[in-house]
């Protein structure tokens, strides 16, 4: 697996309600013919709070010097779902002027590996056929196409269903290997 370089001006922190104003500007950018309304962000922030909480969402940023309005601006952020056994990217997302420098890589890594801790045994993620590179980042991570939903999207393009095991499936489990 290759390293991420690392940036020490670029903080990772947990997605807040404030931050939606800049994510949207983002989203609608990256996904200008299928961008989440602000009310999907929300709803998804409610289920990163409480114990039960089966969401996690995370910001990149770097700090701005010359704007008196902000201290930071947004590069990025990833979303993931859990619900065991069971993790998905709900989206992934890095500014245009930011790509192309390990950050992409960094966010899904943090999902993968927060998906592992939380104990799924596999994650599950969606992306549009002519994506390619994005379908180029899951493949070097170890994600294969396991499923293509024909004409998912609103443009009649396919979604194809990548997916990354976590877990060797085939292994007996722990509980098996005790009798
Ligand atoms: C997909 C995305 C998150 C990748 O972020 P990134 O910061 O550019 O990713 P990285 O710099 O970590 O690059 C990782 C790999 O992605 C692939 N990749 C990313 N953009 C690519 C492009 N335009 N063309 C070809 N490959 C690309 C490459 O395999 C690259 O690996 P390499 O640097 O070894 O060649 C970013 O391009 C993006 O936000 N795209 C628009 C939104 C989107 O499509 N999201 C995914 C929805 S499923």
């Amino acid at each position: 697996m290759s390293a991420v370089p690392d940036e020490p001006a670029v903080r990772l922190r947990p997605m807040v309600v404030e931050d939606l104003p800049e994510v949207m500007a983002l989203e609608r950018r990256l996904f200008p013919h299928d961008a989440w309304p602000e009310q999907f962000f929300l709803d998804e922030l409610d289920h990163t709070q409480g114990e039960r909480a089966t969401r996690r969402y995370w910001v990149l940023t770097e700090p701005v010097a010359d704007d008196p309005r902000t201290d930071e601006r947004l590069l990025g952020y990833v979303g993931m779902m859990c619900v065991l056994p069971l993790a998905d990217v709900q989206t992934i997302a890095v500014a245009p002027e930011a790509q192309g420098r390990g950050l992409g890589t960094r966010l899904l890594r943090l999902v993968v590996d927060t998906a592992a801790v939380w104990g799924a045994e596999q994650v599950l993620l969606e992306v549009r056929a002519d994506n390619d590179g994005a379908q180029a980042l899951y493949t070097r991570e170890g994600f294969t196409h396991i499923h293509t939903r024909r004409r998912y999207y609103p443009d009649g393009t396919d979604a194809l269903i990548m997916q990354k095991p976590l877990t060797d499936l085939n292994a007996p489990s722990s509980a098996s290997q005790l009798r």
